[in-house]
């Protein structure tokens, strides 16, 4: 599809280079029109060699192709990023000084703003009466993420992360605008996610690699999406995302438990969590100690099915229950299976290996349903595999998308949804662990 991406005059400039790599690297055809201030940030070059689009600043070039009508009318989205608080002013009262405001007067596609800025001028009421103007017009204009600014001082300003702002992008390119319309809002889910710790003594565990990640990114695209959530997590490690329910358990069997009691008024249940299919028998107060002789064997009871019982004995009428399987073999063969076994509507079947599944932030799956469908989600991050499994569970619920209509007039009617939606999809957002846990952040910059 054709996106417009629009260059604001912030130092967070440099962060879009890793934006439009992501847009192009899907199969996105990206013009870039930075705005003349925005090239002391990063220069013309590097966007035309990243985009291999040609890259003007000025209506007045290249004018018989009339640039500033053609490139609006035919996007499919317009993205700006980072939106400054001035670019943001422009675009609130229809100035057109350069290319870009040109631009973002003829696009009749969706445009979603992504602002970067002092916290001051986020907070100055001139800003916030231009994103209020904005989003009256059906303008999407995310929240920014909350964190270190330029200098010493942090606070919301902060540009989201690029992988943040892509899947956005990518949702709203997939169905329009409505796309960030809370579409679980008033449903409830549970969602599993971690790995159990069996207990042998004090000191050791039967466990598996299961990082959480996976459950997580169901849980905050849910929470975006409207959902009210419990997440019962299984020895993560990581941050309570914002505007879930965490429940903290250790074992399977305490899993069970929680499980079961999210489980009786919840719409959905996605059992992400890798659960251990036995326990030890005994588990011992003491540390066991190293024997001369031979090992003493540890002697396993099985645990309970969680998933089969959610399945069938304990559901609801008209709930919806998703497993998840991690296979090593034939994907397809071993899915069909256990989505049989386990009396589940949805099987999600990652493939182990390759540097897929565990602890990684991508993730790639085959979807199997009892009714037949079959979804494959290409390798991406795993908020967009979790945004694929919600599509599929909404569609079970019965719930649709609403009509993709751009434009002024079409969306006033639902105006009051979108602080809510960009609010409760930023505070997400927040909360997603960016690719590289170990992220370090320099003092320079509004990022
Ligand atoms: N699961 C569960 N309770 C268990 C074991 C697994 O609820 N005691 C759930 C997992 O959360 C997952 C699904 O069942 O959603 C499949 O888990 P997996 O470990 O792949 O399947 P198993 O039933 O353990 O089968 P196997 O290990 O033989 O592949």
């Amino acid at each position: 599809m054709r996106v417009v991406l629009g260059v604001g005059a912030g130092i967070a400039a440099y962060k879009v280079c890793e934006l439009l790599r992501l847009l192009t690297e899907s199969g996105h055809q990206v013009r870039v029109i930075p705005t003349p201030e925005s090239l002391h940030f990063v220069g013309a070059a590097t966007w035309e060699a990243l985009s291999g689009q040609p890259v003007s600043t000025s209506p007045w070039e290249q004018v018989p192709q009339v640039p500033h009508v053609r490139l609006g009318q035919e996007a499919d989205l317009v993205l700006v990023a980072p939106a400054t608080a001035d670019l943001l002013a422009r675009a609130a009262t229809g100035l057109a000084p350069d290319l870009l405001s040109n631009v973002l007067l003829t696009a009749r596609c969706p445009v979603m703003f992504v602002p970067a800025m002092h916290t001051e001028m986020w907070q100055h009421p001139a800003t916030v009466a231009n994103v209020a103007t904005l989003r009256s017009r059906g303008a999407i204009v995310l929240e920014p993420a909350s964190g270190r600014l330029t200098g010493a001082d942090s606070g919301p300003g902060r540009l989201p992360e690029p992988a943040q702002i892509f899947l956005t992008a990518k949702r709203v390119l997939k169905r329009g605008s409505a796309a960030l319309t809370p579409d679980l809002a008033g449903r409830r889910v549970a969602v599993s996610a971690g790995g159990t710790r069996e207990e042998i003594d004090p000191v050791r565990f039967i466990g598996n690699w299961s990082s959480g990640l996976q459950g997580y990114a169901l849980a905050m695209t849910a929470a975006a999406r409207g959902a009210e959530v419990t997440l019962v997590a299984a020895n993560t490690g990581l941050a309570d995302p914002a505007g879930v329910t965490v429940v903290q358990v250790r074992s399977a069997c305490e899993l069970r438990e929680a499980m079961l009691a999210a489980a009786s008024g919840a719409d959905a249940i996605v059992m992400a969590a890798a659960v251990a299919d036995y326990r030890p028998s005994v588990r011992s107060d003491t540390k066991l100690k190293k024997n001369a002789s031979s090992p003493v064997p540890i002697e396993l009871t099985e645990n309970p099915d969680i998933l089969r019982e959610l399945s069938t004995d304990r559901r609801r009428a008209g709930q919806v229950v998703v497993g998840f399987a991690a296979e090593t073999g034939d994907l397809i063969a071993n899915g069909r299976a256990k989505l049989a076994a386990k009396g589940c509507d949805l099987l999600v079947i990652n493939q182990v290996g390759d540097g897929l599944a565990f602890g990684t932030a991508d993730n790639a799956a085959e979807i199997l349903a009892t009714d037949g469908q079959h979804t494959s989600v290409p390798r991406g991050p795993k908020e967009q595999l979790a945004d694929e499994i919600w599509d599929l569970v909404a569609g079970r619920l019965g719930l649709s998308w609403p009509p993709l209509n751009f434009g002024e007039v079409q969306f006033r009617g639902r105006v009051p949804t979108w602080p809510v939606a960009c609010s409760l999809l930023s505070q997400s957002l927040k909360a997603i662990p960016t690719r590289s846990p170990t992220r370090s952040v320099t003092p320079s910059s509004t990022r």
